[in-house]
């Protein structure tokens, strides 16, 4: 070939690739749709140990003895008693360690906590039990923290005394240091040598430094994850345990509030979901309940969204034809009145209204300001819409501003969805529920998905949604990717979609029940997982208004020759900065030109943050928690020319200052 042919062949390649450069219009004058504070937030249900034996502090399993064996968590030794008169009546079983009469044979209870329990070097832990002296007079016992796989001398590496005096039950209280970090240990309570008999209720251990000092307060680090993603809401308790497998296990709010040492408890449904995934000892205590889920919402930054029955004990498991799991419409008064008194309860005058009162009792007399309640969790079939109509025309007679969210079922699309949209739209609900784990392939595809709802109907509430990704990966980059790129897609109609919450949220390592979650932990640490950056990276960046973005005149959602990239881009006014999301879900780098539409031509500083791995199986861990995490360096952006090289696999932003 002569030179000169050689030269135009070049020519003409570079001419190609040039034609095939992306050139993406980002008209950045042009204010879209307000993006709602809502948008991006968080899914909270007590699924993997989330609660008891994650976020919520509490240290001991099975406190008050009310699980169906009195003993489970415990090992009692010597002479013990279970009896059941005790000063709380939803809770009245409690412990009776009597003195065995020698004096080297020791009467008292070892709790093994959540898999263990987690000690920290140099953390202080407060030790609370009620307790009295059934003959007068006084008792003494014990309190250690134990490692008792400990290869050292002493199994227990703190201890405290405690003095009972008297046959009136009262609280005491210890604080123990711990002066060794142990992930596996237990809390041993044993009667001191030669002490008379003692009673012992509710008996509790909490590190001391939990998130806002509260003292029935949550694990720090774990409330500190779910802080740091400025979540914008705060869906809770669930999830299918708001159903119950029958209607007297469903969560019932009024249970999880007032006095801790009185709240009920309840069966755990994730205890026996899955029978490959079998945990007998997991139940509910209601340590965590309402009040403390309204009150993190409020110190989150975060709207409460409160998830409550509709009379429809799980439909997965029962059905949805009515059956005896499910409440008759004419025997549904209870169940409204619930859904009133909890509107009450967060809103209400404490002066007017008793639950309201209690809530003041319990330490917040000014209102949480609920807007939303979602009546149903994954519902289906006929009876539903039945069942929710007379609680829609009761909340709405008494409280107009109540945002209502009504369910379309546990799938994103089908018989079952498409039956209930339309009547959720003939109720006027004011948002549809909407639940997606889904493959790679529907990510891959949704990008559109919101392009054509309609804009007068009910709003989206993404509810639940994760990538699960085939075969035996789970949390691994490249699901958090997929996410990220369908992500883009609810950004851009962000005119539908007002809240989108990943789930489920939490796993403890050794007993979790359903995977991929958005944030791992064991007793002492934790993890946050590749996607959990992705919902970071919107959270923080989700704008105040989106700004058309669109690629040969159409949108750019992966679809129709787009190369596999997504992307979309927001305004936000507090600083004034123009935010563009690209996610490249190809195998190849990409170069895009991007014009900046209507920005006066110049410099402007900007940032350029990257989030992509060497291995789409990758995955953050409890020993490398950070090993994926996204990258930010500042950028000069010489408008209106933006180009940028985006990596194959890789999610990429660049926030402009205007
Ligand atoms: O997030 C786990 C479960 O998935 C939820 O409890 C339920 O709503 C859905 O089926």
């Amino acid at each position: 070939m002569s030179k000169l042919t050689t030269t135009l062949a070049m020519l003409a390649l570079s001419a190609s690739a040039m034609a095939q450069t992306p050139t993406f219009e980002l008209n950045t004058k042009k204010l879209g749709a307000p993006v709602q504070k809502t948008m991006y937030g968080i899914f909270f249900e007590d699924i993997n140990y989330a609660a008891d034996g994650g976020l919520y502090g509490e240290l001991v399993k099975n406190r008050s003895f009310e699980f169906p064996n009195a003993f489970t968590g415990w090992v009692p030794f010597g002479k013990f008693e279970v009896r059941n008169d005790g000063p709380f009546d939803k809770n009245p079983h409690y412990v009776r360690l009597g003195n065995s009469g020698h004096n080297d044979k020791y009467s008292g209870l070892e709790n093994e906590g959540f898999f263990g329990i987690g000690y920290e070097q140099g953390a202080e832990y407060r030790f609370s039990v009620w307790a009295r002296v059934p003959n007068g007079g006084e008792a003494k016992f014990r309190v250690m923290l134990c490692n008792p796989s400990t290869q050292g001398e002493r199994q227990q590496f703190s201890e405290a005394t405690v003095s009972v005096s008297g046959q009136d039950w009262k609280k005491y209280e210890v604080v123990l240091k711990s002066n060794q970090t142990v992930d596996k240990g237990t809390l041993r309570i044993m009667l001191s040598r030669g002490s008379q008999s003692v009673d012992l209720e509710h008996v509790s251990l909490f590190p001391k430094d939990t998130y806002k000092g509260h003292e029935n307060g949550m694990r720090k680090d774990l409330a500190q994850a779910l802080e740091d993603l400025h979540p914008g809401v705060f869906r809770f308790p669930g999830g299918c345990i708001v159903e119950g497998t029958d209607l007297g296990t469903r969560y019932q709010w009024k249970n999880s509030v007032g006095p801790v040492e009185n709240r009920p408890l309840n069966e755990n449904r994730w205890h026996y979901t899955f029978d490959y995934r079998f945990f007998p000892d997991y139940y509910q205590s209601y340590g965590l309940g309402f009040f403390e889920y309204f009150q993190l919402s409020e110190e989150i930054g975060a709207e409460p969204l409160p998830v409550v029955s509709v009379g429809l004990s799980c439909e997965f498991q029962n059905g949805s034809e009515r059956s005896d799991r499910h409440v008759d419409v004419d025997a549904l008064q209870p169940y409204i009145d619930d859904v009133l008194d909890l509107i009450e309860f967060a809103n209400g005058d404490p002066a007017k209204n008793k639950w309201a009162k209690l809530r003041a009792d319990m330490g917040h007399p000014a209102p949480f300001n609920l807007k939303y309640v979602a009546i149903g969790n994954e519902q289906w079939g006929k009876i539903y819409p039945e069942n929710l109509k007379p609680f829609v025309d009761q909340v709405r007679k008494k409280y107009p501003e109540i945002r209502i969210i009504g369910s379309s079922g546990p799938n994103s699309e089908g018989k079952d969805f498409e039956e209930l949209w339309p009547e959720m739209r003939k109720m006027k609900v004011d948002l549809v529920d909407e639940h997606f784990y889904r493959p790679e392939s529907w990510f891959l595809a949704s990008g559109p998905r919101y392009d054509n709802y309609d804009r007068k109907g009910p709003k989206v509430f993404a509810g639940e949604y994760a990538c699960h990704g085939r075969g035996k990966k789970w949390n691994h980059f490249e699901a958090a990717l997929l996410e990220a790129a369908f992500m883009t897609g609810v950004e851009r109609n962000a005119d539908v979609v007002e809240m989108a919450t990943y789930a489920p949220l939490f796993a403890h390592i050794d007993g979790w029940q359903w995977r991929p979650d958005l944030i791992w932990f064991d007793n002492l640490r934790s993890f946050r997982s590749c996607s959990y950056y992705v919902q970071q990276l919107f959270a923080h960046n989700k704008g105040s208004n989106v700004l058309p973005l669109t690629w040969n005149g159409k949108p750019v959602e992966g679809i129709e020759g787009q190369l596999g990239l997504f992307a979309s881009s927001v305004y936000e006014k507090s600083d004034n900065s123009i935010i563009l999301k690209v996610v490249n879900t190809s195998e190849k780098e990409q170069r895009i030109n991007v014009n900046l539409n209507g920005l006066k031509k110049g410099a402007y500083a900007a940032t350029l943050t990257t989030y992509t791995a060497d291995n789409m199986d990758g995955e953050n861990t409890l020993d490398e928690p950070t090993k994926y995490v996204p990258t930010t360096s500042p950028l000069t952006v010489n408008a209106p020319a933006l180009p940028l090289t985006v990596g194959a696999k890789s999610f990429v932003m660049v926030k402009i200052q205007k």
